[in-house]
């Protein structure tokens, strides 16, 4: 059984797991929580009292499997350990918990102690963080010790989201510092500490999978895999088995046991794109998942247990969805432990010649061509369109326009030409009629407005007052609407 952390407790993120019913994983603010596992009842309650004068939270086991069970299904920092226990003794559990949760951090006790006996070998080549000899010499060694473990470990923490940070830029290779994108950043930086569910919701474009890679790559569970399945597009059947695995014999071409995604991407993250196309059966089997962390691979009796952070996305409204009964409610809940909303480029027209600009770099340096930047009226142009397929979209555009530019700089004729306008090729209202499958009115008349006021700022010369004139509005309605759309005075 491999299973960790689910519902841990998330420092500084305001929201938590909800419905375990148990209280389960809730510990105290900041107190520190660690598990005491001995076999000796005296030797547990002499800790117990011990760390709790230190400030901590502590937990009780009498064994290696209690211990064990605990990390599974509790927030725990630090397991304490002897090494001589029964059921299962303190290099077993080592070894499980490096495994299962490798950001817990494992002390070992003995008294059994010598620095050539095979338990201190196996213990400190299985990665114990300290070993301790009983009788201790000093009990206040063994807090202090481990209070300096824990900051240790911090540090690295910080250290590792301090390097992906680059002050002008952006975070973790996205790029933006609108005031919008500034918050995305904060809360990536806390959710990447917590195994909590991460919902991720955003228009096509916006950037949802890079910051469902990024938090992965900051976790502690980096080095293990982050594995993506889009759910939408594929058949029921296929996406189970894909997900889950599938058992020899399950159906005709299944010929070998295969491993699902679940599976292989034990110990890492895993990313369910368009969760919101995920049919009604499979919705039931992942709730199983992120309720008991337990499934089952198709045509398989077994139970198999399941250590995944699942982060998942949409482009879709969720909460409409549930109303509409086409989306579970209680997956819902479990899904959105920590929601993350992608603002549209549109809305943080800042981060437009950010993103360009680390896009022209890209491409010129990947078609081995010389272009120093985008030409006054190119940048503007790029700057008034209002970006309907969002990163995405604006991502192609510069990377055609390195490819058609031969001037050092990007020239305005050089844009496809419903950007040299500003209007996206969408933004016509006879276009209503011709509305399918991911059209969304609202979006929609956000773009025609943004476009009338854009237009009558250029009518009007940049004069507001005039501007606000032209589209017969108040002078307040029209500070309000260009505020809004994040459209500049000057433009
Ligand atoms: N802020 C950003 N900085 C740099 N690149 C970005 C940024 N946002 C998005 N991108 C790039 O834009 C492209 C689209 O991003 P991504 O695939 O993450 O979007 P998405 O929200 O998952 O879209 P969809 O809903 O269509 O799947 C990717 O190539 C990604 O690297
Ligand atoms: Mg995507």
């Amino acid at each position: 059984m491999k299973r960790v952390g689910v519902g841990s407790r998330e420092p500084g993120v305001g929201s938590r797991e909800p419905g375990t019913g148990s209280g389960k994983g809730v510990a105290t603010a900041d107190k520190p929580r660690i598990v005491i596992a001995d076999d000796e009842q005296s030797m547990r309650e002499w800790m117990r009292l011990l760390f709790q004068r230190d400030g901590f939270d502590v937990l009780i086991a009498e064994d290696g499997v209690k211990a064990k069970e605990l990390v599974a299904n509790e927030y725990v920092d630090v397991v304490l350990t002897d090494i001589r226990m029964p059921r299962l003794d303190g290099v077993s559990l080592l070894k499980s918990i490096r495994e299962s949760a490798p950001d817990v951090i494992v002390a070992m006790m003995t008294a059994h102690w010598s620095q050539d006996s095979n338990e201190w070998n196996q213990a400190r080549l299985g990665g114990a963080a300290a070993l301790f000899e009983k009788p201790f010499r000093d009990v206040n060694d063994v807090t202090r010790h481990v209070r300096q473990l824990l900051e240790s470990r911090r540090l690295r923490h910080e250290n590792v989201v301090l390097r992906e940070t680059t002050a002008d830029m952006g975070f973790a290779g996205i790029i933006g510092r609108s005031p919008a994108m500034l918050e995305v950043f904060r809360l990536v930086e806390q959710v990447c500490r917590t195994n909590s569910t991460v919902l991720i919701s955003g228009e096509s474009g916006t950037g949802k999978e890079l910051v469902a890679r990024a938090i992965h790559s900051l976790s502690l569970r980096r080095d293990r895999p982050f594995v993506a399945v889009n759910c939408g597009a594929m058949p029921e059947a296929l996406l189970e088995s894909e997900l889950f695995g599938h058992v020899r014999g399950a159906f005709t071409s299944a010929d070998k046991d295969k491993k699902g995604l679940i599976e292989a991407g034990d110990g890492g993250t895993i990313f369910l794109d368009e969760i919101g196309e995920m049919p009604p059966t499979m919705q039931v089997k992942l709730l199983r998942v992120l309720q008991e962390r337990k499934y089952r691979r198709v045509g398989g009796t077994e139970e198999q247990s399941s250590n995944i952070r699942v982060i998942a996305a949409t482009n879709r409204d969720l909460p409409k969805q549930v109303s509409e009964g086409k989306f579970r409610e209680d997956l819902f809940y479990r899904l959105n432990v920590i929601p993350l909303t992608m603002p549209a480029l549109r809305y943080r027209a800042d981060d437009i010649p950010l993103i360009a600009d680390h896009f022209l770099v890209k491409y010129t340096k990947e078609m081995n061509k010389t272009i120093d930047g985008f030409a006054v009226d190119t940048s503007a142009a790029l700057r008034a369109y209002p970006w309907p397929g969002n990163v995405r979209e604006l991502e192609n555009v510069v990377e055609r326009a390195v490819a058609l530019e031969s001037e050092r700089q990007v020239q305005i004729g050089t844009l496809p030409e419903n950007i040299q306008k500003g209007r996206p090729a969408t933004s016509r209202p006879g276009d209503v009629a011709e509305a399918g499958e991911g059209f969304n009115l609202e979006r929609h008349l956000q773009d025609i407005e943004r476009s009338h006021l854009e237009r009558a700022l250029e009518r009007a010369d940049g004069v507001q007052t005039r501007a606000a004139d032209v589209l017969g509005l108040s002078f307040r309605q029209f500070r309000y609407l260009i505020k809004k759309h994040g459209i500049k005075r000057e433009s």
